[in-house]
């Protein structure tokens, strides 16, 4: 332990190296000081997947350890961690303007998105990932507040020139800096540091530190639409029979606040007059091939049959008059959930949308309020997202049932839950960059379609949605239909069917966040061969020195990303006639049509309204199914159809198991290698393993198509 003590004028601080323990390969734990007993993960409870992350490899000390420091004082710790020229830092979760996080000042604080990139949001997640190849996580469910790379010290060992206003035109009001300083109002701190050596697998190394991420049943893949909020059960059943009549696919149905006998605050109980028969309505929803989600808000009515039972597990204060449960206490949580297992997933609701579990302040117990576990306000609003998802998807589990729901909070420690995160901001560009940024940050986001001005943006909302975790028609409110723009409905219609093509690789890509940590939708600056300015691009180069806060405004790339192991998307917004796509360095072929796109270069492409631009890197195999209304259900065969792209021989790793169980967590699932290579003659060929004997084979007919012609 080196104890610092700068004294040359006066002391300016001291600081202690972070002492750093190994915990599984290529990741460390520092303590500083004394922790709490309650953090993030103590509030989610991930288990590691230690043998996925063994098979990621050792990696070495990604830092220099004397420049990682922490000192308590004033009751608060702070952490310090250096930066270097160039160093690119990238999450701090859901983001929703910016990709790029050298230079900006938050307070990470679980709240509804306000329009700012402050910190505020629905998923603040205390990790972040820098483009040299580690990731450090600050383990603390206080509001914390960063500076990431803004604050310029004395003791710096690159430090800021100090220049003169009066002549110097370089002079600048933001000089370099070169550390992220973090603090955490808290005596001690535990902290995690994620070794590479690419930031692509420093991200891995996290996501399976956090338990991997959900493996949705099939059906969550597919297309959810949520219907009026005052509807009844046979307008339910109306519009999915709308669904079907019309050929849209329809995977499960949501319900809005309108099935509850009372809502903010909530009885958690059916309506009587609008859904007299909740069993009925499951059944019959189930013969159709549709599940049922139902919205919810915790907040515990006086009408609710259990409120006087949960009387001493509450918070002082009440959410619109509705109680708050301290779902930190096992007996709270035994006495609130078994309402929802009784009423809800014992007769076969398929998940919930659990809102309002973020913010804003003037809804949410304020900061004064006490809970009877002792904890913080502040604790149980940075945690309760965690804690909801936890305890319903516990439900499941012991069904041994998946779900795939709808989350409006998250934070660290929630890689693993089957939650995807939403909220009603509705801006469109914004929702790709916060697609982008849940990539980096162990979290699923929605960019749902729920209103749009035009046609036009109605169709390219619907495009993303299917390139998207889940694929949500929310337009409750507005009324809107996918059909109702007759101008693009057959588009939208075509999209739709698209989504469900491709379960089979939404399915794989799925899994191997799971098993591998590797997130599905992910920004291309997790990209190996990804460089944000190919030779002679019109991108500025950042100068840091210029001005630190030139990462968070340059031009980011925040309109294309990531989907599974090969597609790079590049969506159009509505009035756009043509876009600019980076593409990294290796060859890039046309989804559509498989005709060559380019290799390490920016190209131009010119909006269609039947496409959303895709493109498939070299020797991408693309595992498809028949369009269909509905995923493939429980022990459902389905054919392929396999594509290739490309030039070269290459191989795909194909997912299979029940589709709705946990059975794949005892081992029963199988990976078939899907193989692509020329024969003696000059012609490809396509082969897929068989699934070893006795695991998990829903594969049908196989047919291949090889994309790019010669
Ligand atoms: C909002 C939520 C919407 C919708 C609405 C119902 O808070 O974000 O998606 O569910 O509540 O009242």
């Amino acid at each position: 332990m080196i104890l610092l003590f700068f004294t040359n004028l006066f002391p300016i601080c001291y600081a202690q190296e972070i002492r750093w323990e190994p915990v599984a390969p290529g990741i460390w734990k520092g303590i500083t000081g004394s922790p709490e007993d309650f953090d993030l993960l103590s509030a989610a409870t991930p288990e590691p997947r230690m043998e996925a992350i063994a098979k990621l490899g050792e990696a070495a000390f990604p830092l220099d350890s004397t420049e990682t420091l922490a000192r308590q004082s004033d009751g608060k710790t702070y952490l310090k961690f250096p930066l270097v020229r160039e160093e690119q830092l990238f999450g701090f979760g859901l983001n929703f303007k910016t990709v790029h996080q050298r230079g900006r000042i938050l307070r990470l604080h679980v709240d509804h998105y306000g329009g700012v990139d402050n910190g505020r949001t629905h998923a603040p997640v205390p990790f972040y990932v820098s483009d040299r190849g580690y990731g450090i996580f600050v383990n603390s469910a206080r509001y914390l507040d960063v500076y990431a790379g803004s604050g310029s010290r004395l003791d710096s060992k690159d430090p800021a020139l100090a220049r003169d206003r009066n002549t110097d035109p370089n002079w600048t009001a933001s000089p370099y800096s070169d550390a992220v300083e973090i603090l955490v109002p808290a005596d001690g701190v535990e902290v995690y540091l994620f070794a590479g050596p690419t930031p692509l697998k420093a991200v891995q190394r996290f996501n399976l530190f956090n338990g991997g991420g959900p493996l949705p049943p099939r059906w969550g893949l597919g297309f959810t639409q949520r219907v009026h909020r005052l509807y009844d059960q046979a307008e339910v059943l109306a519009e999915v029979d709308e669904f079907e009549k019309r050929g849209f696919p329809l995977d499960f149905v949501g319900l809005e606040p309108g099935w509850l006998s009372k809502s903010y605050p909530n009885t958690f109980d059916w309506d009587p007059g609008r859904f007299p028969d909740p069993e009925g309505l499951v059944a019959s929803l189930k013969k159709k091939g549709v599940g049922l989600n139902l919205w919810i808000n915790p907040y515990v009515s006086p009408d609710a049959d259990f409120f006087s039972e949960l009387t001493p597990y509450y918070g002082s204060h009440t959410v619109w008059a509705g109680a708050v449960p301290d779902l930190t206490m096992q007996e709270a949580q035994r006495i609130y959930w078994q309402k929802f297992k009784k009423d809800h997933v014992d007769i076969g609701v398929s998940g919930y949308k659990i809102d309002e579990v973020d913010g804003y302040d003037r809804w949410l117990w304020p900061d004064v309020a006490s809970f009877p576990s002792g904890l913080a306000a502040e604790q149980l609003r940075q945690t309760y997202g965690l804690l909801v998802q936890k305890q319903s998807a516990r439900l499941y589990r012991d069904k041994n049932r998946r779900t795939y729901g709808l989350v409006r909070a998250s934070n660290g420690g929630g890689v693993r839950f089957p939650y995807v995160l939403y909220n009603d901001y509705n801006n469109h560009k914004d929702f790709i960059t916060a697609l982008i940024n849940s990539g980096f940050s162990g979290i699923l986001w929605t960019p749902e379609a729920r209103a749009s001005d035009s046609a036009e943006e109605w169709l390219r909302r619907f495009q993303t949605v299917v390139f998207s975790p889940m694929a949500m028609i929310n337009a409750w409110a507005s009324g809107t239909k996918p059909w109702t723009y007759p101008e693009v409905a057959s588009e939208v219609k075509a999209m739709a069917l698209l989504r469900m093509q491709m379960m089979p690789y939404w399915y794989s890509s799925f899994a191997r966040y799971h098993f591998e940590g590797i997130p599905p939708f992910r920004g291309m600056n997790l990209e190996p061969g990804f460089v944000e300015k190919p030779a002679g691009d019109g991108i500025r180069k950042v100068d840091l020195e210029a001005n630190p806060y030139d990462e968070a405004t340059k031009k980011e790339i925040k309109d294309q990303y990531m989907a599974g192991p090969s597609l790079l998307v590049a969506p159009f917004f509505a009035g756009e006639s043509s876009r600019e796509v980076i593409l990294p360095e290796g060859n890039w072929y046309d989804f559509y049509d498989g005709s060559y796109a380019g290799n390490g270069e920016i190209i131009t492409v010119t909006a269609r309204l039947d496409q959303i631009p895709v493109f498939v890197r070299e020797g991408g195999i693309i595992p498809l199914t028949g369009p269909r209304l509905h995923a493939p259900g429980e022990g459902e065969t389905f054919d392929l159809e396999i594509r290739h792209y490309g030039e070269t021989a290459s191989s795909f790793y194909l997912y299979d198991d029940d589709g709705v169980s946990f059975a794949y967590e005892k081992g029963d699932y199988s990976w078939r290698e899907i193989r692509v290579e020329k024969d003696e003659n000059g012609n490809w060929n396509g082969s897929i393993s068989r699934a070893e004997a006795g695991k998990p084979d829903h594969i049908g007919k196989v047919s291949w198509t090889f994309m790019t012609k010669p």
